[in-house]
């Protein structure tokens, strides 16, 4: 769907790990829709070039999501320029591709600490805000697809999105007396730079060819192709609307229906 210039006019809205991908797909649609956008990233380089291009309606803040102290300051620093906090998409995370045996106890904890922890200092700072406020808001976290299945060689960052959608579920429950709305999205395959992770990892793991990868993912997709940030982006700007007045609670999968649904 088209962006809608108007949409999100006078609102706030934070998202993590703006710097590339889905992040910066969803930082993209609601600069384009009006709203004023503080993208966050661990990744300063990279963040400034995003920052550069929305131009004056965006603002870089460099930030490690799993350090409790830059959170905070995220938020704080989000509400000090431009006045309030509407949206905060908690969507930076990483996956890591590891059979369980061979899966070291730093990288598991690793994978939680960014893709859970993380959400959790988001959704709080935010929460927090929010409350204080006095007029609701949104909250959108990342899950996955793999929060709703196992999947082989990655049984941590499984484990951390299915934490996603109990941690959305509720949040959404005990802040719906604060007008706040917490949902999760679970896309399937988004073609983004997290991709090359996941097809060099396959590869060392199965022997095949990283191209090999992605075409046996590709395989798996009714609609026969990857989705794009853009396709992520068109449903959370729309969680973030009053058309989703009354959604909350929910995992929302763009996966080209590919199963689990
Ligand atoms: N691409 C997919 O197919 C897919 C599918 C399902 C879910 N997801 C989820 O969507 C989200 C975005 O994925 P993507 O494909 O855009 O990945 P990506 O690798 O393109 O972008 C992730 C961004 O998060 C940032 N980041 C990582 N750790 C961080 C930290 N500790 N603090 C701050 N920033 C940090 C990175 O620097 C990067 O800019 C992730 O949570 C991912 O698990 C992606």
């Amino acid at each position: 769907m088209a962006a809608e210039p108007d949409r999100h006019v006078g609102k706030v809205a934070v998202v993590t790990g703006g710097a590339s991908g889905i992040g910066r797909g969803i930082a993209d649609r609601f600069a384009a829709e009006g709203a004023r956008v503080v993208v966050a990233d661990r990744n300063a380089t990279a963040l400034a070039e995003v920052a550069d291009a929305l131009g004056d309606r965006a603002h870089a803040v460099p930030c490690d999501v799993t350090d409790e102290a830059q959170v905070d300051a995220l938020v704080a620093e989000a509400a000090d320029r431009f006045g309030r906090l509407d949206v905060m998409v908690n969507n930076a995370g990483i996956i890591q591709i590891s059979p369980v045996v061979e899966t070291a106890y730093a990288d598991w904890q690793r994978m939680f600490d960014v893709n859970v922890h993380g959400v959790f200092l988001g959704s709080r700072a935010a929460a927090r805000r929010m409350i204080a406020q006095g007029n609701g808001g949104v909250i959108v976290n990342a899950s996955s697809g793999a929060g709703r299945r196992g999947v082989p060689n990655i049984a941590h960052y499984c484990a951390t999105k299915a934490a996603i959608i109990m941690l959305s579920q509720s949040l959404a429950v005990e802040l719906a007396p604060h007008g706040i709305r917490v949902n999760c999205y679970a896309p399937g395959h988004i073609q983004t730079p997290f991709w090359k992770d996941i097809a060099d990892g396959f590869a060392a793991v199965t022997g095949q060819t990283p191209d090999q990868v992605i075409d046996a993912f590709k395989s798996t997709v009714p609609m026969g192709r990857f989705g794009t940030p853009g396709d992520v982006a068109a449903a959370v700007s729309w969680l973030a609307t009053d058309d989703a007045a009354y959604v909350s609670g929910q995992a929302i999968a763009m996966n080209g229906a590919e199963f689990p649904f």
